[in-house]
């Protein structure tokens, strides 16, 4: 298994800790944000006297939010089309073992969650990256380069979107390729929408889901049909909907990271009995967050748009900065709360231990995630790093003065 490169610099951070120095954390995606009012209080006032299972596809009343939900994005699902999982993080495990064989491969744009590499490990799949650039703002390359990575194991395309790590939103253009390469070589798409509205500049016409790609009615299709028709594959358009496995989870929307509730979707009938036997194996998730999630899908619906407004505020306060740092390369992230910038180092890795180890600035110092541990491809990310906006925009415009102050150092002293 893989060390998750996002937490093998801990002790590091722990011994300047130790010592006095304080740490800004910019290496983890843990919002500091307060869970929502009724999620805490759906706790405070359980009368439960037995933490018992639930079932193991989900609580109904649970089910029954997640339908609401869905719906308000025009998204039409019925209880049989979700199971509740523990985090996104099972929804995805569950994706990846349901749809392929030991062996097989699936394509997923780098820089990707690391975490993907520990899921297609036990699921014994092979991640093939589609590499994508820091300087188009890590966006798809052209659709001929993802076929042309297409092979006879090829079974899925998992896409992140918005994405962790990079901050980059498809465009529609580029979601309506995915899936015309999809129906030609008869994929599956794997859609992680974890960070489903943290996008700070919607679009017009960009998907909110993968699940709006429907048998019925695809306005940005054109009004074909069919959505091979263009491409004159033949497929038609249930055949898409069934090819659609949406993961999703609370713990960014809801900042309920520890809830551990996340849920895989799908209009596949053959995807959710597999999901479901999966489910039954691991008996159920967890009963009293699930009680906390329901309370936290009825906050109103100014809720989460305030919630992007903090990010967007992030977002700016570390872009800008990025940008006037010199020999730093970074496009503006356009959604999530992350963002890779190129730094004009030689190792990012030995760049962000040195930072805990050697560096601070009265008595601070920052904590980054090396980048190259989101790439499948060696070598790829050396000067990267990932930085996630998740603290208050007067700690962030501190830490990315720490951030530049370190950089100036470190090129003076270590290169
Ligand atoms: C892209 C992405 N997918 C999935 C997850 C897993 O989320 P969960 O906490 O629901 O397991 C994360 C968490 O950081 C994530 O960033």
């Amino acid at each position: 298994m893989p060390a998750s490169p996002i937490r093998k610099l801990v002790p590091f951070a722990d011994e300047a800790k130790a010592r006095g120095v304080h740490v800004y954390h910019l290496n983890i995606g843990q919002p500091d944000i307060e869970s929502p009012e009724r999620a805490l209080a759906a706790l405070e006032t359980l009368q439960t006297r037995v933490i018992a299972y639930s079932h193991s596809q989900g609580e109904a009343g649970y089910l029954e939010a997640l339908i609401s939900y869905y719906a308000r994005f025009g998204i039409a699902l019925e209880r049989s089309n979700i199971n509740v999982t523990t985090g996104g993080s099972e929804a995805i495990l569950f994706a990846l073992l349901i749809t392929m064989n030991p062996g097989e491969e699936v394509l997923v744009p780098e820089p990707f969650y690391t975490n993907y590499n520990a899921f297609a490990q036990v699921a014994g799949v092979v991640i093939k990256p589609i590499t994508t650039q820091v300087n188009d703002g890590f966006h798809l390359p052209s659709m001929e380069q993802i076929e042309s990575l297409i092979g006879p194991q090829t079974k899925a395309i998992l896409l992140c979107n918005p994405s962790n790590p990079t901050g980059t939103v498809y465009r529609r253009e580029e979601i309506d390729g995915i899936v015309q390469i999809a129906q030609r070589h008869d994929l599956w798409i794997l859609s992680d929408e974890v960070y489903r509205e943290f996008v700070f500049e919607p679009r017009e016409g960009d998907y909110q889901s993968l699940l709006q790609l429907r048998s019925e009615g695809l306005p940005h299709l054109h009004g074909a049909d069919s959505v091979g028709t263009e491409q004159g594959t033949g497929f038609q358009h249930s055949d898409l909907a069934e090819r659609v496995i949406m993961m999703d989870s609370i713990s960014k929307r809801y900042s309920m990271c520890g809830a551990r509730i996340g849920c895989l979707v799908s209009r596949n009938k053959e995807v959710m009995d597999a999901a479901l036997r999966l489910a039954q194996a691991r008996l159920s998730s967890p009963q009293v967050e699930q009680r906390m999630a329901l309370a936290a899908h009825g906050m109103p619906d100014t809720y989460l748009p305030e919630i992007v407004d903090v990010y967007r505020g992030r977002r700016d306060v570390v872009f800008e900065a990025l940008q006037a740092m010199p020999g730093v390369t970074c496009t503006r992230p356009e959604g999530a709360f992350y963002t890779i910038p190129e730094l004009p180092i030689d190792n990012a890795e030995r760049f962000a231990r040195w930072l805990l180890t050697d560096f601070s600035f009265e008595g601070e110092t920052v904590m980054v995630a090396p980048a190259a541990g989101f790439y499948a491809t060696p070598g790829l990310g050396t000067q990267q790093i990932r930085i996630a906006f998740v603290l208050e925009e007067a700690s962030l415009a501190r830490a990315m003065q720490l951030l530049e102050r370190a950089l100036a150092t470190y090129r003076q002293t270590m290169l």
